[in-house]
């Protein structure tokens, strides 16, 4: 429902912990939640609002959404997440700002891209390279993680399981790195959580300024009470994300692959309370003007529930390289079938990338209405997903290609020589 701007401040759950002091806090909304919270609170007003059409939204026939400016008390947000929550399935549809000025910054959209930013090239140039790599993706592996997160109790982010998780992906994708000088792993801190983001950087060989992100989520959740105890296997959300994305790291770097432009893949932390670890991040690398030229989310891949094999999203990402991504799997993958579909809200953090002006994209594994109906219970297991994890193998399938494909360019000026 709404787009994730560079001031928002998602802290609902903070608040909902805090005392209940009252205190009115300016939230955006958009006009289903607005109407949810009309029927908490009749006298909440809308002080703002604004059409607010994401990318290609328009061009597939959507109407684009009315968001609103309304200030509340922060006592009500833990009681709209509910409503919200229960009546529109969904839940993130609101974003806490820290102060009018901010709130009323969000409602103007995404952020200019970088002034030193030129679209890649989208060209499909790389067989040689993708071809012999896709058949070493394995499906035994993928399920093998999904396996290992989701016996996590929760990778919820204020939990120790959910630190432990973070800390077990940065232990096995140092082990697939090994000791190339070129491959880093990371954590990212946040000041305000203990969970850490997971970040493996293959630095690149002529063109390492010009970075291509590969991403997922590692936290798991179910909603705002989760704690120590509560079990929240996040099987398909998003241990399958995570999973997808380590075996294409396994492959690309047993292979030894070396690109030219920088890959970084990312396990984000807390996603479920607001795309929180990936806002931090993506604002962080727009601040030290990072030349990110494609940003990938996997978020939920090994859930068939339509006949189609990958959904691009619409909204809160990029037209041309979506399109980039329909000719990828068309190249590549053949036998698959691509649909088109969107969530009408930034449902995942594809969304943190496409608000700082970065060009985003989210394929996902069916389309938004017929996606798993057990994410965010104990029920999100890899049982409910068939037990298996061919579905998400297509994903890393795609995410191969698109990692040689955008990673294989070198600087412009050269690019320009060749031609
Ligand atoms: N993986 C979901 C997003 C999703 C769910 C996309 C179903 C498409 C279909 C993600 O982890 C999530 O739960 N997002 C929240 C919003 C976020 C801003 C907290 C949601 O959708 O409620
Ligand atoms: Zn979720």
């Amino acid at each position: 429902m709404l787009r994730l701007q560079k001031t928002a401040l998602l802290v609902w759950l903070s608040l909902a912990g805090a005392a209940q002091a009252a205190e009115p806090v300016w939230i955006s909304i958009g006009e289903q939640g607005y109407q949810q919270l009309k029927k908490i609170n009749p006298a909440a007003q809308s002080r703002q609002s604004r059409l607010l059409a994401p990318d290609g939204a328009l061009a597939k026939g959507g109407a684009g959404e009315n968001v609103h400016l309304v200030q509340i008390s922060e006592s009500e947000l833990p009681k709209l997440s509910d409503a919200i929550h229960e009546n529109l399935r969904h839940c993130g549809g609101y974003i806490v700002h820290a102060s009018r000025v901010e709130a009323e910054a969000a409602l103007k959209g995404p952020a200019a891209p970088l002034a030193a930013s030129v679209a890649p090239s989208y060209a499909i140039d790389n067989q040689a390279t993708v071809k012999p790599l896709l058949p070493q993706l394995q499906d035994s592996n993928i399920l093998g993680t999904i396996q290992s997160l989701s016996s996590y109790q929760n990778r919820f982010y204020t939990t120790r399981h959910g630190v432990d998780a973070s800390n077990w992906i940065a232990g096995q994708w140092k082990q697939l790195a090994g000791n190339r000088a070129d491959v880093a792993v990371e954590q990212f801190a946040h000041a305000a959580w203990p969970q850490k983001s997971v970040i493996l950087t293959i630095k690149g060989k002529s063109n390492a300024a010009e970075t291509v992100v590969l991403g997922g989520h590692l936290d798991s959740t179910v909603g705002s009470g989760t704690g120590e105890a509560s079990r929240a296997p996040g099987a398909d959300d998003d241990a399958s994300g995570i999973a997808s994305l380590t075996e294409v790291i396994r492959v690309l770097l047993a292979s030894g692959y070396q690109p030219q432009r920088t890959l970084k893949f990312i396990a984000y932390a807390a996603e479920e309370v607001g795309l929180r670890g990936s806002s931090e991040i993506a604002r962080r690398y727009k601040q030290q003007q990072v030349n990110v030229v494609g940003a990938l989310q996997l978020d939920m891949t090994n859930y068939q529930g339509d006949a189609q094999d990958i959904f691009l999203f619409t909204d809160y990402t990029n037209a041309a390289q979506n399109a980039f991504l329909a000719n990828l799997a068309k190249t590549y993958l053949p036998t698959l079938k691509v649909g088109y579909s969107q969530c009408g809200y930034a449902c995942s953090d594809h969304a943190s990338w496409h608000a700082q002006g970065y060009p985003a994209s989210f394929p996902f594994e069916s389309s938004f209405n017929n996606s798993n109906p057990n994410i965010h219970t104990a029920r999100d297991t890899l049982a409910s997903s068939g037990n298996q994890a061919r579905h998400a193998l297509k994903f890393s399938q795609l995410a191969l290609a698109y990692a040689v494909e955008l990673g294989s360019d070198g600087p412009a000026a050269k690019r320009l020589a060749q031609r």
